[in-house]
């Protein structure tokens, strides 16, 4: 179905071309003085230059041979020139009835099956998480559904951080722990246990209590290093620990995750490209992009018009320890063999520029990754808390993903029993629906380049630009409808939805006509925040309706009728838009 601007913009074009003018200067965008009109044409100003006449001279033409017409109520040219367009109810109303019988409420599949690889999460295997990783999740898994929801074939995948140095930390501070592990014992020769000698509980406490210590003691320091560098050479025992460490956090992860409503289709990491790197480098080395620099193999990544001086990439440090920036190369390697992919999407802290300008352009500069396919790195701000620091938890600690979403949890819930008389069972379910709509439109509805506050009090409240300021609108859909349903009543076939008769159901329509718009502009984007600002904007516009319309009471059974199937559609694209976003609305709240 045809976005609504471009329906307008197409009843433009023929008053342009008819008065001797392109019609390419037909351009029509939302009106920013609403008080005025709904949608205006610049497009006279614009013309006014190529064609030396004064802009309001053309804007009357155009206007005047658009009097008339059936899209338009009001459609005139006021100083300096522009066009103000005020959209006629009938026409409206033929559109909200369009987008009610399409698939999907008439949004265009611009995808067509084109592949992206969607890399997100970022977790680091045994570390902790921290918010930078839940940022990325919630973004992450919204640009998938979204993209997936306009047709392109999403793929998600984790890459875990899972072959770095945090392995060797964890690898002797195990040996400190428990030095008659058969893992330790070099002459040791039989197979090794199916068991890990760790639960997740002990593998939490391992890794800081092994971080801290190598920042006072070298010697386990360089311990830790040389059993990270075994580890990366293939020795078998530690290939075993490593392998019950990924085992025993995967779980954990996948839990995690999953409490964030956050999947992935792949869980793969960096250990997976580990196997393309020996060639990788020998074809940078090849093709003369590599070359040894004070000890180590860097590539030069400069271009004539950078802005300022970016440093080579390392490929190759002189330890012959794996590097980040090798990793993604080699994980590129392995995306294009199995997937190759249409465009890349890579989600994670700004503090990550670099180095993905530098894999991206030695991934280009070696012919990895076609010229024209799109790599996009979402660079994300910090989560701060409300000193303007990075965020911690109450006691000071690193986030726990556990406790900040049980938190979060405990404040809903304690405000749905406050005015509530549903049973505790039911607002504790409840309240874990809302605590996750809370979290996460609290973070998207941010511009993800920007920093933001968590400000808990502000993300769990029913009013204002929250999530659950959302779900409280489709709830009372909900109920609104289920009360019709009660009455006994069925919708009138014949009339669909009338044209408005006051200006908020008009607003109202108006706002679901950007549906298509808004997905697809957020998308091409990657604005997320943008379907924030469109649902929060959606779902006032639907309370002013609401409080101004008696939907129930009113006697006109094709207008109750009408009535009730717009605040449907409401409902429909309110859900779509959540569903989006990566959250649901609960049945009562
Ligand atoms: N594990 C990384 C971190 O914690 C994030 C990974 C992001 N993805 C990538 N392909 N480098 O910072």
């Amino acid at each position: 179905m045809k976005k609504l601007l471009t329906s307008i913009a197409e009843a433009l074009k023929p008053a342009f071309a008819a008065n001797g003018y392109d019609e390419s200067y037909a351009k029509v965008t939302l009106s920013n003085r609403p008080d005025l009109c709904e949608y205006q044409c610049n497009g006279a100003m614009a013309a006014a230059k190529a064609y030396k006449k004064k802009p309001i001279d053309i804007a009357s033409q155009v206007a005047d041979h658009l009097s008339g017409h059936p899209m338009f109520t009001r459609i005139t040219a006021v100083m300096p020139g522009f066009i103000n367009i005020r959209l006629s109810e009938e026409y409206l109303a033929g559109y909200m009835n369009s987008m009610e019988k399409e698939p999907k409420f008439g949004l265009e599949e611009t995808g067509k099956g084109e592949r992206v690889i969607v890399d997100y999460g970022g977790a680091n295997v045994a570390k902790p998480l921290h918010v930078g990783h839940l940022r990325s999740a919630i973004i992450g898994e919204s640009v998938k559904r979204l993209g997936r929801f306009l047709g392109y074939d999403m793929i998600g995948d984790v890459h875990l951080g899972d072959w770095g140095l945090q392995m060797g930390l964890i690898i002797e501070e195990l040996r400190d722990r428990q030095p008659d592990l058969v893992y330790f014992d070099e002459s040791y020769e039989g197979a090794y246990p199916e068991e890990p000698p760790f639960t997740i509980g002990e593998l939490e406490d391992i890794y800081p209590a092994a971080s801290a210590k190598s920042k006072e003691d070298e010697t386990f320091k360089a311990r830790a290093h040389e059993a990270t560098l075994k580890l990366q050479s293939g020795y078998k025992p530690f290939k075993a620990i490593w392998q019950h460490i990924m085992n025993v956090s995967l779980a954990d992860l996948k839990k995690n995750y999953g409490s964030l409503g956050v999947t992935f289709d792949l869980w793969k990491g960096e250990s997976d490209a580990q196997s393309y790197i020996p060639d990788l480098i020998e074809d940078l080395q090849k093709k003369g992009l590599a070359y040894e620099s004070q000890g180590a193999l860097v590539v030069d990544i400069a271009q004539e018009n950078d802005s300022k001086e970016l440093p080579p990439c390392i490929i190759r440090k002189s330890d012959g320890a794996a590097l980040y920036a090798t990793s993604d190369l080699g994980t590129i390697l392995d995306r294009e063999k199995k997937l190759a992919p249409n465009r890349y999407i890579y989600i994670t802290d700004k503090r990550q520029e670099l180095h993905f300008i530098q894999v991206f352009r030695v991934a280009k500069k070696a012919g990895y990754v076609k010229e024209d396919t799109p790599m996009i790195h979402v660079m994300f701000g910090t989560m701060n808390g409300k000193d303007g620091k990075p965020f911690k938890t109450r006691d000071g600690g690193v986030m726990r993903l556990e406790n900040l979403i049980g938190e979060i949890n405990d404040a809903v819930y304690e405000r749905i029993m406050e005015n509530r008389t549903v049973s505790a069972e039911e607002a504790r379910k409840t309240a874990k629906i809302i605590g996750l709509a809370a979290l996460k439109y609290g973070d998207l509805s941010n511009q993800a380049s920007k920093d933001y506050v968590f400000d808990m009090d502000r993300f769990i409240s029913f009013e204002g630009n929250t999530g659950p300021y959302i779900l409280y609108t489709i709830v009372r859909i909900k109920s609104i409808l289920s009360k019709y349903q009660d009455m006994g009543k069925e919708l009138s076939q014949d009339s669909g939805i009338l044209p408005a008769v006051s200006e908020a159901e008009k607003n109202l329509m108006l706002l679901l006509a950007r549906y298509n718009e808004v997905m697809e502009n957020s998308f091409g984007e990657i604005a997320p925040h943008k379907i924030c600002q469109f649902i929060y904007e959606l779902s006032d516009g639907f309370n002013k309706f609401y409080n101004s319309t008696m939907i129930l009471k009113e006697e006109d059974e094709r207008r109750q009728s009408s009535y009730i199937r717009l605040i449907t559609l409401t409902k429909g694209v309110l859900e779509t838009c959540i569903d989006v976003l990566g959250f649901q609305a609960p049945e009562r709240m």
